[in-house]
């Protein structure tokens, strides 16, 4: 006899864990089932964001930034260091050790809210419309069990999109997992796609002395972001030792020789042109993941690009099953994933309770995004493109980390903040943001949206002197041509 839940989670990402463990809090008896397991072959919690994406990322992307600051930037400060050296297999391990913290707490956070864990590859079997419960099967590396539960969430994320030509090794082809697992660094890195994970990436090895040579295939750079700051990120990034971008690109051929890897490609010119690295990895984006999840054989919708189609609730075609992050449509963003989580696992508890209406929809217009480059790049809401295409007349307000006493006293001047308003109600509809620890001035422009401010509201708030958050302050001040400092 199958054990049975109220809500079986299949997958334990940030979209996943997260909604098991909304679910356990309002009282639903919860299962969450994953397959991951690390690279000791151990069963680890948290999907890509924890075992090899956002955290192990930022791990490295902090260290890294330290070493480089040390070699290159605190002379400015007077200070001298001498013969600086990076340790690159302790730094890999301090990243692993922050990986397994987290990995090992959602189990944690598992036991103390008696969400029962089970590792395994999870698929959906049958319903039984007589007692309303899906059969789930879970396989273990060959053991079975199943388990029954009304109530399904799908969270079974993405993984890296291949390149047919170039097959992942991880030796010296790379994903992100191998990317984020260097034990030296090397001498020449290619990336394939200069999109989020090209761009950090790129910059961990680089600040650790690589050569990198980013090979993008659109003619623009960063085409998701405002124009204005890609043009502005592109400059920056142009200067920086190290660093060639080459867009507009189109790869023919990535072959092993030796100890290298040669990538044939047209240029933007379609010149033919050979890239020799040492190491190179591809990341061009990801795809969403519902191997073995018996899509197909339950009769689960899934889109062209194989999407789990949801509605605005993250409601699947069938009964009770629900799909949230990467998974389904929308930005395959960690925040993103585990907003969804919480929203669907309320959800349930209002189902629960005889309320078959869903409450609240998650807001797409107000997730932030972030690209933990230096400087950092973040945004939220519309861009200039998007506005100008729907035919929003809007104004802008634009102040530099140059004039900020903060920025000055740090020595991180580039970029500026720019906050783009509607021209008739100066409700805040856009903000846009390169520059230092932009990631958390984000949050004020997410706040401001959320409750729907206008630029008017912002210049009006006291900000902190001196803090980075005067440059939002006064961007908001700037929509209406009142700036102070500039
Ligand atoms: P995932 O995290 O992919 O988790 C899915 C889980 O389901 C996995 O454990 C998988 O093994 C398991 N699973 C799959 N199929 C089954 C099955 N049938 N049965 C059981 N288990 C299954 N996002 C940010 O917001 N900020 C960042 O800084 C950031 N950095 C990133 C850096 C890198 C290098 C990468 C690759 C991604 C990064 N992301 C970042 C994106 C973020 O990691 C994802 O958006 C997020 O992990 C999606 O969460 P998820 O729960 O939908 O899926
Ligand atoms: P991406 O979609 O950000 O970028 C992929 C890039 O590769 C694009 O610029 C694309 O034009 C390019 N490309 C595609 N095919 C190509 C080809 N054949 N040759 C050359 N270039 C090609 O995808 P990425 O970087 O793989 O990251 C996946 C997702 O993970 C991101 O979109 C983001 O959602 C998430 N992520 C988020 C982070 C964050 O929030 N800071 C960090 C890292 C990843």
């Amino acid at each position: 006899m199958s054990e049975t839940f109220d809500v079986a989670v299949i997958g334990a990402g940030p979209g996943g864990y997260v909604a098991a463990i909304r679910a356990a809090q309002l009282g639903l008896n919860t299962i969450c089932i994953d397959e991951w397991k690390n690279s000791k072959g151990k069963p680890s919690l948290g999907g890509t964001c924890l075992n090899v994406g956002c955290i192990p990322s930022k791990a490295l992307l902090e260290s890294s930034e330290k070493f480089f600051q040390i070699r290159h930037k605190v002379s400015a400060h007077g200070i001298t260091a001498q013969q600086v050296t990076a340790d690159i297999p302790v730094m890999i391990a301090r990243k692993d050790k922050i990986v397994t913290t987290f990995t090992t707490g959602i189990a944690s956070l598992f036991k103390k809210n008696k969400v029962k864990s089970m590792h395994g590859r999870g698929s959906l079997l049958t319903h039984d419309a007589s007692n309303n419960l899906w059969t789930i099967k879970v396989d273990d590396n060959g053991a079975m069990e199943t388990i029954q539960a009304k109530h399904v969430i799908v969270a079974t994320g993405s993984t890296p999109r291949p390149l047919p030509f170039a097959p992942i090794d991880n030796a010296m082809i790379l994903d992100n997992a191998g990317a984020l697992a260097l034990t030296e660094v090397p001498k020449r890195l290619g990336v394939i796609g200069a999109g989020v994970i090209g761009l950090e990436m790129g910059s961990v090895w680089r600040r650790l002395g690589s050569e990198v040579t980013i090979l993008e295939a659109m003619p623009g750079f960063l085409m998701a972001a405002d124009e204005q700051i890609a043009k502005e990120a592109k400059s920056l990034f142009a200067k920086e030792p190290g660093l060639q971008i080459n867009t507009g690109i189109n790869i023919n051929s990535v072959k092993l020789s030796g100890d290298s890897v040669v990538v044939n490609y047209s240029d933007a010119n379609n010149q033919e042109q050979q890239l020799e690295v040492d190491k190179l990895i591809v990341a061009i984006g990801r795809i969403p993941n519902t191997a073995g999840l018996g899509a197909k054989e339950a009769g689960l919708a899934l889109d062209e690009r194989g999407f789990i189609v949801v509605d605005d609730y993250c409601r699947t075609n069938l009964t009770h099953v629900y799909a949230v992050g990467d998974v389904v449509r929308g930005p395959m963003l960690a925040h993103k994933a585990s907003e969804e989580g919480v929203a669907v696992a309320e959800m349930i508890q209002l189902i629960e309770q005889g309320h078959e209406n869903p409450h609240e929809a998650v807001d797409f217009n107000t997730i932030p995004w972030v690209i933990y480059t230096a400087p950092e790049i973040a945004w939220v809401g519309k861009n200039e493109q998007q506005l100008k295409a729907s035919g929003i007349a809007y104004k802008a307000g634009q102040f530099p980390f140059i004039a900020n006493g903060r920025a000055r006293a740090m020595g991180e001047t580039s970029g500026f903040i720019k906050i783009l308003a509607d021209e008739q109600s100066d409700r805040i509809l856009g903000v846009h943001m390169i520059g230092p620890h932009v990631s958390e001035l984000i949050t004020e422009a997410v706040v401001a949206m959320k409750f729907s401010a206008s630029s008017q509201d912002i210049a009006c708030i006291v900000h902190a002197h001196p803090s980075l958050s005067e440059v939002f302050h006064e961007a908001a001040r700037g929509v209406d041509k009142r700036a102070l400092h500039i």
